[in-house]
């Protein structure tokens, strides 16, 4: 885990972590009130964003993670170095970064196989001084793919 400061990120996790929070005027939050903005990037320098969607049946709801994967996937786009993530209350800013819950870093595990890449974790405040790179090994210790499958992802990677 690495706790490096803004300039210290590279040019792409700097571009990714500012679209991330572009994207937090998006968040669709009425129940929460709490916005996330995430941005998917690779090495070519794609840039993926997608922002927390809430439900009124609260457990429905979309986070922001994993609606950055699923456009991805729609655009047909499953190869990705890592993702940068920040977040913020209504009327707070965090003073702490804000991890990805515990169904988002699966999907991110699958997305890692699938990009064949330690999968970086870029995580900000939202005055983004303090920020965490971790990799998704690092916050899903054994986790579960479809390596572990024996699933060909040769086949499905995009
Ligand atoms: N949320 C995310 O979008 N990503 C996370 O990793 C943590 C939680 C959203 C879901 C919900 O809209 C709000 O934050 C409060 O849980």
């Amino acid at each position: 885990m690495q706790h490096p400061n803004y300039q210290e990120l590279t040019d792409l996790q700097r571009k990714a972590l500012d679209v991330a929070e572009e994207v937090l005027k998006n968040s669709y939050n009425p129940y929460s009130n709490f916005f996330v903005g995430a941005a998917l990037f690779a090495e070519e320098g794609t840039i993926v964003s997608g922002t927390n969607f809430e439900n009124a049946a609260y457990g429905s709801t979309i986070c922001a993670e994993r609606s950055a994967t699923l456009r991805a996937n729609a655009m047909g786009l499953r190869r990705f170095s890592g993702i940068a993530i920040i977040a913020r209350g209504i009327n707070f800013d965090t003073t702490e970064v804000t991890g990805p819950c515990g169904s988002c870093r699966q999907v991110l595990y699958e997305l890692a196989q699938l990009s064949g890449t330690a999968f970086e974790v870029v995580l900000s405040t939202t005055k983004k001084d303090k920020i965490i790179i971790a990799t998704i090994k690092e916050l899903l210790p054994l986790g579960f793919g479809p390596l572990d499958l024996g699933i060909d992802i040769a086949k499905y990677q995009k």
